[in-house]
């Protein structure tokens, strides 16, 4: 990738307001060109852990490194940073031109130089037939591609953004992240971006940091993180549905992976090794993709409600032991509520969870090499 010195380092990041303790001994290596994603429930630090990057907070402890670089005690000038907000905050008496060049000519950029910037930068954002309009005179997913400018005119090492979709409506929120992407592609810069919404992140990012409470929970690609959460917070936080859990009544051990039988007395093989299981206090994880209306099902309930998404159906149910479950089913189900409903599990997808939330997996695939 481009720009071999964009890295950023964060080195056991601590910070307190007052006596709230938020974020807890962060540490954090990303490379030169990755799209990381700061992902977590509201309140959980994403925002604080960005400014902290960008220089808009200090830090209680720790060390933030920019491009092998300390900056924590630098100015937000200093660091090679450029952010990107959830309010744009344009200037409204200013065109779109001069919105793009403003803080340029603040640092005493070259007139030509800030023309040129303005134009690549217009030109990269297909938005050079607005750069003479006001503020008031755009939609607001061009108001926010404006903002994106602004950004990429400074030329940063290293790209912030806090949450830069939410004010958009759901359509234009889809056309903007894939902007962002393919910007991601062409520009090749680092990107750090903080969202509490696990699709962005998912369809955004090379790796996720998963934030729970001012720790991190996993950091992972968005694959290892759906697939193999290592806690039961992250399964249960990322996907939608959420994962279902089953509280299990008891494991016997096999050559292929741990049987589970259910508290609600479906038998499942499983692919998770038993070796290292705990005996007790286990939770059997499915999702709801991998838990499939069938008549053969070994899996039977009592259907509570059904989701009509279009090209599938979502067939909410309670299990014997009262648990309830989320499955899929064709968009032809015959399904009904309060009608009885057998699922079919696909005991190779599914995970265990431990008392303390740890999550156990199937082996690893096998990593060929030539
Ligand atoms: N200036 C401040 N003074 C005191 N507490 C603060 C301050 N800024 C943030 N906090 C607290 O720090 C915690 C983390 O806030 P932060 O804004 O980083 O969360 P977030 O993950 O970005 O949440 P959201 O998704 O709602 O934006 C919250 O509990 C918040 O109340
Ligand atoms: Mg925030």
């Amino acid at each position: 990738m481009a720009n071999t010195d964009a890295g950023v380092s964060i080195r056991s990041v601590s910070k307190s307001f007052g006596a709230v303790d938020v974020l807890d001994n962060i540490s954090l290596g990303i490379d030169s060109g990755e799209f990381v994603v700061f992902l977590g429930a509201s309140g959980c630090g994403k925002s604080t852990l960005l400014r902290m990057i960008a220089g808009l907070e200090t830090v209680s402890g720790g060390e933030v490194w920019i491009g092998g670089r300390r900056v924590d005690q630098l100015t937000p000038g200093q660091r090679g940073v450029s952010m990107v907000f959830q309010s744009y905050a344009l200037y409204p008496h200013m065109t779109v031109r001069d919105n793009l060049g403003f803080g340029l000519i603040n640092v005493g950029t070259p007139k030509a130089e800030v023309a040129t910037r303005i134009s690549a930068a217009a030109k990269m954002l297909e938005m050079e037939h607005l750069l003479d309009r006001k503020p008031a005179q755009l939609s607001g997913g061009q108001r926010q591609r404006v903002a994106i400018g602004r950004a990429i005119v400074r030329e940063p090492k290293v790209f912030l953004f806090d949450e830069p979709l939410s004010n958009l409506d759901a359509g234009l929120r889809t056309r903007t992240r894939l902007e962002l992407a393919q910007l991601h592609r062409r520009l090749g810069t680092t990107m750090i971006f903080v969202t509490h919404d696990q699709v962005e992140a998912m369809t955004l990012a090379t790796r996720i940091v998963l934030l729970n409470k001012g720790r991190v929970e996993q950091v992972g690609t968005p694959m290892d993180i759906y697939a193999r959460p290592r806690t039961r917070y992250v399964a249960q936080f990322v996907g939608s549905p959420s994962m279902n859990f089953l509280p299990v009544a008891n494991i016997e051990a096999s050559p292929m992976g741990a049987i589970v039988t259910t508290a609600s007395g479906a038998r499942l093989q499983t692919a998770v090794p038993s070796g290292n299981l705990p005996d007790t206090g286990l939770t059997l994880g499915l999702r709801p993709e991998n838990l499939t209306v069938s008549p053969h099902g070994t899996m039977s309930g009592k259907v509570i409600t059904i989701e009509q998404m279009g090209d599938r159906l979502l067939v909410h149910a309670r299990l014997g032991d009262g648990t309830q479950v989320v499955g899929a089913d064709t968009s032809i189900s015959a399904a009904r509520a309060g009608a009885e409903i057998a699922f079919d599990a696909d005991g190779s997808k599914a995970m265990l969870f431990d008392g303390e939330g740890q999550g156990y997996h199937a082996a690893a695939e096998p990593q060929y090499t030539a």
